[in-house]
């Protein structure tokens, strides 16, 4: 069985499309570490039970840096004596039938598939490669030989490598949170401005996006047969077929489960009468995700109080995307969505106005419930850990993509509104680009008016 097998390596591979930029964003946290190591682990596999794993999702950031995406594998960037940084990537070689590794379950390729090879993996990302099952103890090894060199690794997502950061450089314990932290809040801030190849793959994931929206109106007449689920598996399976994942758990909120912000359970009735709040992002195969909410008249047609909530929030988008800028604050887009429904649930009489007042105490937020939108990119609440005045308090500059989604949400048990509002929930989402004199709306290929949705799903259904 050891031998008698053709030798499969590829010659002539290319560099990734992705490989430049990807080159580009290490040199650019090359020159904000000057003399330090930098560690950025993809992660490990996660057991979801006995012995089978959760699908692996590799770590936002190694992504970005390399545009690898495969577990258990490290870049780290080596401080050279005359600055600047050598990086390297550790990667699992392939397994070879010569030694037996090949049929070994858990990594073995006979089991996961074939893998590039270090020379293949070279060539295609543009990154000198090394056998990642070395990178522990070549790390431990670099960081004893030189102790004046500091060594900060991306922490939380390979227990080992933190452990051997940990040891060999025998840190501090707060020191090294802090050095640690100043690494992955850089790297956010970073990330907080895409570049042209980031901005194409956003567009991607929304137009999967949209198709997905689509499979799901046509298939409506199954969900209502079945269960908000028949949704979820429409929309998961556009994404596996034209991505790699769902980019976040797809909320298919149907009736009053709409009114619960984040309703993944979605096992409930989709009754014909009641609206469908559908949250839902296609991830690409380079892990860039849409963010894309509808909601949805389950027969086609808005009730009259449906339509006059829909208005409202569709009305609070619009404002809050014509707020979207350069040099307009972050949280502008957000007041101008929030000043729009305080007025509109003044003029309903849910509220007692004048609206300027209601704004002040922030008594719409008992019907508005959550933020008006956050960055979007690899991560679906994207560039968390930025700092707060690269982000939330600062403004927004070309390349930023965030979501605009107010909503307005009734629940059940709120006594404070007549009893026609109880159980509904309205939400509407995009996906925005900051361009170089206003902005672009990425997931504007799916309708957003009244007129619109009704016309677009009458005629799928027919
Ligand atoms: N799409 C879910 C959220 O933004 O929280
Ligand atoms: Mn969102």
């Amino acid at each position: 069985m050891r031998s008698g097998w053709a030798d499969t390596e590829r010659d002539g591979l290319e560099p990734s499309a992705q490989s430049p930029y990807a080159a580009k964003r290490r040199k650019a946290l090359s020159a904000a570490f000057p003399g330090d190591r930098l560690v950025i682990p993809s992660g490990n596999l996660k057991v979801r039970s006995n012995d089978t794993d959760y699908p692996f999702r590799a770590s936002c950031d190694y992504v970005y840096l390399t545009g690898d995406q495969t577990e258990n594998s490290v870049l780290i960037l080596e401080p050279k004596a005359d600055g600047g940084h050598e990086a390297a990537i550790y990667l699992l070689p392939r397994s070879n039938r010569e030694d037996g590794e090949f049929w070994l379950s858990g990594y073995g390729e006979l089991w996961v598939g074939r893998r590039n090879s270090l020379t293949e993996a070279a060539a295609i990302l543009g990154l000198a490669t090394r056998d990642s099952r070395q990178a522990a103890e070549q790390l431990a090894e670099a960081i004893v030989a030189d102790q004046g060199v500091v060594t900060r690794i991306l922490r939380g997502h390979d227990e080992q490598l933190d452990a051997v950061v940990d040891l060999a450089s025998g840190r501090d314990e707060r020191a090294a949170a802090e050095l640690d932290e100043e690494l992955k809040v850089f790297l956010h801030g970073m990330r907080l401005v895409k570049d042209e190849w980031e901005i194409e793959q956003m567009r991607r994931a929304c137009a999967a996006t949209a198709t997905g929206f689509t499979d799901v109106v046509r298939e409506l007449g199954q969900a209502i047969a079945t269960s908000e689920r028949w949704i979820e598996g429409t929309f998961y399976r556009r994404a596996r077929v034209e991505g790699n994942d769902v980019g976040y758990g797809s909320i298919c909120a149907a009736g009053p489960h709409a009114t619960t912000l984040h309703w993944v359970r979605n096992d409930g009735a989709v009754r014909p009468g009641e609206l469908l709040l559908l949250d839902a992002g296609v991830e690409t195969d380079t892990l860039y995700t849409a963010d894309v909410t509808r909601t949805l008249p389950i027969d086609g047609r808005f009730s009259e109080l449906q339509k006059k909530i829909y208005e409202a929030v569709y009305d609070a988008q619009e404002a809050g995307i014509a707020a979207v800028r350069p040099g307009a604050r972050f949280r502008d887009f957000h007041e101008a969505s929030q000043r729009v429904l305080a007025e509109r649930l003044v003029e309903w009489g849910l509220l007692e106005g004048p609206a300027e007042r209601v704004i002040e105490l922030g008594l719409q937020r008992r019907y508005t419930l959550h933020g008006t939108g956050h960055m979007l990119g690899l991560d679906v609440h994207d560039c968390a850990d930025a700092r707060t005045e690269d982000y939330v308090d600062a403004q927004l500059v070309p390349g930023m993509i965030l979501t605009v989604e107010p909503g307005l949400y009734f629940q059940l048990d709120d006594l404070t509104v007549p009893e026609e509002y109880r159980g509904v929930g309205v939400r509407i989402e995009d996906d925005i680009l900051v361009t170089a004199d206003g902005n672009e709306n990425l997931s504007a290929a799916l309708p957003r008016t009244v007129a619109g949705i009704e016309q677009w799903m009458g005629s799928l259904r027919d």
